[in-house]
């Protein structure tokens, strides 16, 4: 059985104060969340030691949003892979398409991530999805294969196991545009088959692969009742305890 898991990615949202907020709010509602579904939270840097300080007795999972392509040393402005896992994260999302489109991520940079996050214990969860144009010139899965084969294929698959992957459609993304239930669920189909044929079918049914891209209570249900959809990775839906855990209990 793979994990289902809901994750809210904070993006650059909220203060320490509110972050803090919001994590009491998501405590205060846990009884709610069947234990079978695994929530992480992805604030910004500034947060994770509060953050993880509320977490520690939780089921929560703390993450963040990036880490560095390099393990230590002279890079200004960036935050490695080792602080990360000192601090108490598990996860760590990495090639959002807004690192992909605004900071110039290149498959080259994210397999050094991935590399050095894996090798801290941290659990990639890595993001993989067409944009619109893409997606309109009917080239959007072999968008998604080569992101995943670029990034992935090179992994053991003792290394691949630590791996959860997110499907989000650029043109998805904040823009209240969900993709229906039946396009994601082909195009997780898809992912899946591409894992078995790189890493075996054993791989490809442990892996657990995220929609993300506008969801929120009102469509989770009809996403997660899909056979290849274990979860989300939720944006703005995420900054409100309620809609977050309105998620969570749509399995
Ligand atoms: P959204 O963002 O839920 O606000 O569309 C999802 C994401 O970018 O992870």
């Amino acid at each position: 059985m793979r994990s289902k898991i809901v994750a809210g990615n904070w993006k650059m949202n909220t203060t320490v104060n509110e972050g803090e907020a919001l994590i009491q709010g998501i405590l205060a509602k846990m009884e709610e969340v069947p234990a079978s579904v695994q929530l992480v939270v992805a604030p910004p840097f500034t947060h994770l030691v509060p953050v993880q300080a509320l977490l520690k007795d939780s089921a929560v999972a703390l993450s963040a949003q990036n880490c560095a392509d390099q393990g230590k040393g002279a890079y200004t402005g960036e935050v490695a892979a080792p602080m990360l896992s000192a601090l108490g994260c598990q996860y760590v999302i990495l090639g959002h398409s807004e690192r992909r489109e605004y900071y110039g991520e290149t498959s080259e940079t994210l397999v050094r991530k991935i590399d050095l996050a894996l090798a801290e214990g941290l659990k990639p969860i890595y993001c993989v999805g067409e944009k619109l144009e893409e997606r309109e010139a009917n080239r959007h899965f072999d968008v998604v294969e080569a992101q995943i084969r670029e990034v992935l294929f090179h992994l053991t698959a003792e290394q691949f196991a630590q791996v959860v992957i997110a499907y989000e459609p650029v043109w998805a993304i904040g823009t209240g545009k969900t993709a229906t239930a039946e396009q994601a669920q082909e195009i997780h189909a898809f992912i899946r088959r591409t894992i078995a044929d790189h890493f075996g079918a054993e791989a490809a049914e442990a892996v657990s692969i995220l929609y993300g891209g506008s969801c929120k209570p009102s469509n989770a249900k009809e996403l997660f009742a899909c056979p290849d959809i274990d979860g989300g990775l939720i944006g703005g839906a995420a900054l409100k305890a309620e809609d977050f855990i309105g998620i969570a209990v749509s399995f």
